[in-house]
């Protein structure tokens, strides 16, 4: 699908009012149009009901916060923006992203002072980031030879704008005719994959890393379901033997839910197919977005 229609239909929010798509202008002297500097988050909806809305807004003002941005309207502005946007382009499952920009500033241009920071929302219907084929039979990744951002030098919490690292390992990934990167982190332990949280099943336990990766959303409702289904989960590190040797491998994101892997660096993960924690996983989260009870309404 092609995001960027240049649309006189769609509906986003810049600059602090609502307008058609093909008119919505960023100045070239914004912060994240010369930097990445910005933060961002992403949401979803199902059934016109926007999953855990609240916990996308406070992490995004978390995120701005940590980075010194300040977010043009409180929380509950921007909840109010993020319904709107669905409801003016009249969707009922989407993909929402919620963005703020540092702005522009006076010069010297690389100055983060006196910015004026700009709130960016848009819906667009859902779109599955990985071929519906392919997501059955389980994806086939492998570890980029890039390490991720140790938290060191950016951490990993903040939801920034700035994806080269993760940009980079997909590239690889994908011109080596694999679905997606796993990243280790600087001391060679698994974090993350490019916008997914990482998930092995090993022996009747879930194991996800903890450290260097962004806390996910998903990840954390991932880790409820279990604990609802009797599965424990250990936070801990892992590396790629962990991967090669686990009886199943899944990522989880917004964007996504849940995919199996079933190939790391031409190992067959298990039997090489998604196995039954993944699946039971994924059907619970798929029935829980469309209960509808984390969810915020967006038509009443
Ligand atoms: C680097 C990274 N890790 C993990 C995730 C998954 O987070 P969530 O489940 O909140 O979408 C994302 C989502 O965009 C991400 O960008």
């Amino acid at each position: 699908m092609n995001i960027g229609t240049g649309s006189s239909e769609r509906q986003v929010y810049i600059g602090g009012e609502f307008v058609a798509e093909n008119e919505a202008r960023i100045s070239i002297f914004d912060h994240v149009v010369l930097y990445g500097d910005a933060v961002y988050d992403t949401a979803c909806a199902w059934g016109g009901k926007v999953f855990k809305l609240d916990e996308h807004v406070d992490r995004l003002f978390e995120s701005a916060h940590a980075l010194k941005i300040e977010v043009p309207l409180d929380k509950a502005g921007v909840k109010a923006v993020v319904l709107e946007v669905m409801r003016r382009n009249k969707l009922e499952d989407a993909y929402i992203k919620i963005i703020v920009t540092r702005g522009v500033g006076r010069m010297p241009l690389l100055s983060p002072y006196n910015c004026k920071p700009n709130l960016i929302a848009f819906a667009i219907p859902y779109l599955s980031l990985i071929d519906s084929g392919v997501q059955q039979e389980g994806i086939r990744a492998g570890i980029s030879s890039m390490r991720r951002i140790p938290s060191e030098c950016l951490d990993s919490k903040i939801k920034c704008c700035n994806y080269l690292n993760h940009i980079m390992m997909r590239m690889e990934a994908n011109e080596a005719g694999l679905d997606e990167a796993i990243e280790l982190d600087i001391d060679g332990y698994v974090a993350e994959a490019p916008g997914y949280n990482v998930f092995i099943a090993k022996q009747g336990l879930l194991y996800t890393p903890g450290e260097n990766i962004l806390v996910g959303i998903t990840r954390q409702t991932v880790m409820e379901l279990a604990a609802a289904e009797g599965l424990e989960t250990v936070v801990g590190r892992l590396t790629a033997f962990d991967l090669y040797n686990a009886d199943e491998v899944f990522l989880t994101s917004t964007a996504g839910g849940i995919f199996a892997v079933r190939e790391v660096d031409g190992r067959a993960v298990g039997p090489g197919k998604p196995g039954p924690i993944t699946q039971t996983l994924s059907q619970k989260y798929m029935e829980l977005l469309e209960s509808g009870v984390q969810s915020t309404p967006v038509y009443s």
